[in-house]
């Protein structure tokens, strides 16, 4: 009797949201609402959207030979339920759609090995990793489809959430639409003496949270020259590859490892009663404080560790959703008794952050483009070109402009950068971007500075990528190249 109930619920839901979604003459006759230039509508398959839990993406434990971590990863085509009655052709790892979670200790020797089984090339990126150039899994580390390739490095930097994706030349906008991308979860001494929730999947949560446009139950990547310029922006929304599922939690403090793995959207994620929660880590580490805060704004790319107070809400339940489109991403109910406690420290940790003062050179980056073609400093990617050489441990201050009327972002590998002013000043900084960061919003017209210093990993040889990681601008050009030397 309670499944029957459950069915009835769930159809009933399921026509609820595919006429959210469908498109006007798809049959029920509704636009979703995610309006936003540069998006699309997409069109479901009649049985609708798959109701379901999150999905939790598997925590990939490493298998140690030799005093090395290695962490196997398959990357092939698949097919995966977002829909009922119907199976989505994907890009996965290992998996159906997305990859797993890759725990990892600071101070491990590690061996990341990708085996592409893709049936077209690619190369693999650790985003936010500390590690040599030549394991960057850039352009110049391509994967031949059927060839194997191993990112070899010693994990030296702070706990935080980062992740992997494809970062091939001209192609990593529709490889990771496809479902190419997974986290990287870093441990260090401070993450595991602090009292925060740290029970993977249970107070500990994953979260990638991306959209998408569908046709016909397919991923549908066919952008115009105006989503090429604006971004390719879906109508969907997918929290770790399910389309608007639910989460059921304890009454108790719980935490979210945030990605915006989306193409290009900005998302200003909050929930739905407008409560405050805190922020506790951006990119590359955790911040020195907890920052209390109604809503986070994270760009592509961009990660945010916030910690959520449920102890008083059993019995209830919350969205979490993107306030700029409306789109929910989430259902959180709170039916479970706390298992644990967990009290949510004062103090985080003390970053390391040098003085303006002390800077030493000035660097400027001009974002620009136009016709669909993008630019930093007037060129758009060539691999065979260094645009900047970086002396070692020499601290720099880098400004980048958007002189253009879209938004974009700004991503460095190698290291994290810390923001020092938007604008011109250090009052426009959010207090939640005072961080180690490695990516950073920079809206249309207006300038964001940051301090940057290499510490590792020289070579003359083979350079790292700064882009824009709106993945239809980082395709269309607007990437450099620098050298550490
Ligand atoms: Cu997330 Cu150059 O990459
Ligand atoms: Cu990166
Ligand atoms: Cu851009």
């Amino acid at each position: 009797m309670k499944r029957r109930t459950f069915l009835a619920l769930s159809s009933v839901a399921a026509l609820y949201l595919a006429a959210r979604y469908m498109r006007s003459g798809g049959g029920m006759g509704m636009m979703s609402g995610g309006g936003m230039m540069g998006g699309g509508s997409s069109s479901l398959p009649p049985g609708g959207i798959k109701i379901k839990d999150l999905p939790i993406p598997a925590l990939l434990k490493p298998v140690e030979r030799n005093g090395v971590q290695h962490y196997d990863l398959q990357i092939q085509r698949a097919e995966h339920d977002f829909f009922k009655d119907m199976m989505t052709k994907t890009f996965a790892i290992n998996g159906t759609y997305l990859g797993p979670t890759l725990l990892m200790k600071n101070g491990d020797h590690v061996s990341v090995n990708y085996q592409n089984r893709l049936g077209e090339l690619i190369t693999m990126h650790g985003h936010g990793m500390h590690l040599p150039s030549r394991m960057d899994g850039t352009v110049h580390q391509p994967i031949q489809d059927g060839e194997n390739w191993s990112a070899v490095y010693m994990v030296k930097q702070r706990a935080c959430t980062n992740w992997y994706h494809p970062h091939t030349l001209n192609n990593t906008a529709e490889q990771v639409y496809k479902g190419l991308a997974g986290l990287i979860i870093i441990e260090d001494e401070e993450s595991r003496r602090l009292d925060l929730p740290k029970r993977y999947g249970i107070d500990d949560i994953p979260l990638v949270l991306q959209d998408r446009l569908f046709a016909h139950g397919q991923i549908d990547y066919s952008p115009s020259m105006p989503q090429r310029m604006h971004g390719y922006v879906g109508d969907i929304p997918l929290a770790n590859g399910a389309i608007e599922p639910t989460l059921d939690v304890e009454a108790k403090e719980i935490r979210f490892r945030i990605l915006n793995g989306s193409n290009a959207s900005i998302y200003e994620l909050g929930f739905s009663d407008e409560r405050s929660f805190h922020q506790i880590a951006t990119d590359n580490a955790f911040l020195e404080y907890p920052v209390k805060i109604t809503e986070v704004t994270l760009s592509p790319a961009e990660r945010a560790e916030i910690v959520i107070d449920l102890t008083k809400d059993y019995g209830r339940s919350l969205v979490l959703r993107d306030r700029r489109s409306g789109k929910q991403f989430l259902t959180i109910r709170i039916t479970k008794m706390a298992t644990a406690q967990t009290l949510l420290p004062q103090k985080l940790t003390t970053l390391e952050k040098p003085l303006v003062s002390q800077a030493q050179y000035r660097r400027r980056f001009v974002l620009s483009g136009m016709m669909g073609r993008f630019t930093i400093n007037g060129k758009g990617m060539d691999p065979d070109r260094i645009d900047e050489h970086v002396p070692l441990n020499r601290l720099e201050i880098w400004e980048v402009e958007n002189n253009m009327m879209i938004d974009h972002n700004f991503h460095i590998h190698a290291t994290h950068f810390i923001p020092i002013a938007r604008n011109g000043s250090m009052e426009n900084l959010a207090e939640n971007e005072r961080g180690y960061k490695d990516v950073i919003l920079v809206p249309a017209n207006e300038t964001v500075s940051f301090l940057v210093k290499m510490t590792d990993y020289a070579d003359v040889r083979i350079p790292y990528m700064y882009h824009c990681h709106f993945l239809e601008h980082e395709d269309a050009g607007m990437m450099g190249q620098f050298i550490v030397s």
